[in-house]
């Protein structure tokens, strides 16, 4: 494929993506769902099963193709969107490496945690489309958010 219709291939199926996730969401509400809220306490217990967790799909994400590949990445693409709510307001100390800068800045921490979940959505598009480069590329891409968001919000 030219690498320009690849690049409006992607952006294409990462609108419709999002545009999904977002319907998704409104649709959950409608239906009464309450979104995820965690206390504090459950919240600081999730988080270190839900960071390992996410290591290993990206270790597993970056030696696979094909189905494989969408997998983890879908995996981890629902974690990333999910992450936010890991961090109820004030759930750091008691042992947890979240800094408190994280609610001071939390629009930027927001930010990584949706710049990753795209990157992953890029990830699954690529590995739908049978693109190796260009999957790599989104798993580093991915890979990166986890430093820019350790390197900024933990200790
Ligand atoms: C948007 C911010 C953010 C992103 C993105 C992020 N992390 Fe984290 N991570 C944190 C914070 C904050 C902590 C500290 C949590 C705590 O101690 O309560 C943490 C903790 C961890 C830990 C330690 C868990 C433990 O046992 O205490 C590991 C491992 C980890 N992250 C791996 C990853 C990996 C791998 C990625 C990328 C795939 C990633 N994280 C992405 C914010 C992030």
């Amino acid at each position: 494929m030219h690498r320009m219709t690849l690049r409006r291939f992607l952006a294409a199926g990462l609108a419709t993506a999002t545009l999904a996730s977002v319907f998704g969401v409104a649709i959950a509400q409608d239906a009464g769902t309450p979104a995820e809220t965690l206390s504090v306490e459950e919240a600081r217990a999730a988080r270190s099963p839900f960071m390992r967790q996410n290591g290993m799909l990206l270790r597993d994400a970056s030696r696979a193709s094909g189905d494989e590949a969408v997998a983890a990445m879908t995996s981890l693409r629902d974690n990333y969107l999910r992450l936010p709510t890991l961090f109820p307001e004030g759930s750091h100390g008691d042992g947890s490496d979240a800094l408190p800068a994280i609610w001071e800045n939390w629009d930027a921490f927001v930010a990584i945690a949706e710049s990753g979940a795209e990157a992953a959505q890029q990830a699954i598009d690529a590995a739908e489309a049978g693109d190796a480069a260009a999957y790599q590329e989104a798993v580093r891409a991915v890979s990166g958010t986890c430093a820019q968001c350790h390197q900024q919000f933990r200790s």
